[in-house]
């Protein structure tokens, strides 16, 4: 997997900046388009007490579009700021179902100056398709975009 080479090709997005809905539009594309397992990505944004989607890529639509921070496997990793991995999704309660293919997710909290602002949500279609790996590369990649995220209307880290 060349996680690296999708970092330099995120580094150089956000070098040429412009407009943040652009900036991560473009970052949910490389990471989207460069690796197979990653079936669906998707960038929310928290608004006060919700996680709202924004740019996202994938074969389809999602429903949810608008998550409770609290809610789902999306809203746990908002409330607590940590990474959620889950092998099979179909196992996990919190789940809330998008797409009929999906077996497993990574949901990457994204902060800024100590509060969640945002995430990065991955779905895949294969089981336990995320790895220590994958979270390390996502967690740079949500530091990165962590400024183009960062709203005026950000929920704290509850712990
Ligand atoms: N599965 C997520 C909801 C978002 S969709 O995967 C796009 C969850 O359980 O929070």
């Amino acid at each position: 997997m060349n996680y690296s080479g999708a970092l330099e090709a995120i580094d150089r997005i956000l070098n040429r900046g412009g407009e943040a809905e652009d900036v991560l539009r473009a970052v949910a594309d490389v990471l989207h388009d460069r690796f197979d397992h990653y079936s669906w990505v998707g960038i929310y944004l928290v608004e006060g007490d919700d996680l709202v989607l924004g740019p996202w890529k994938g074969p389809q639509a999602t429903e949810h579009v608008r998550i409770p921070v609290g809610q789902g496997i999306c809203g746990a990793a908002a409330a607590t700021g940590e990474t959620e991995i889950v092998d099979d999704v179909n196992a996990d309660e919190r789940y809330l179902a998008c797409f009929p293919s999906t077996r497993s997710e990574i949901v990457v909290p994204i902060t800024f100056e100590g509060r969640v602002v945002g995430e990065i949500d991955i779905d895949s279609d294969r089981l336990a398709a995320f790895g220590e790996d994958d979270r390390a590369f996502l967690e740079r990649v949500a530091l990165l975009i962590s400024p183009a995220c960062s709203a005026p209307t950000s929920t704290r880290i509850q712990r």
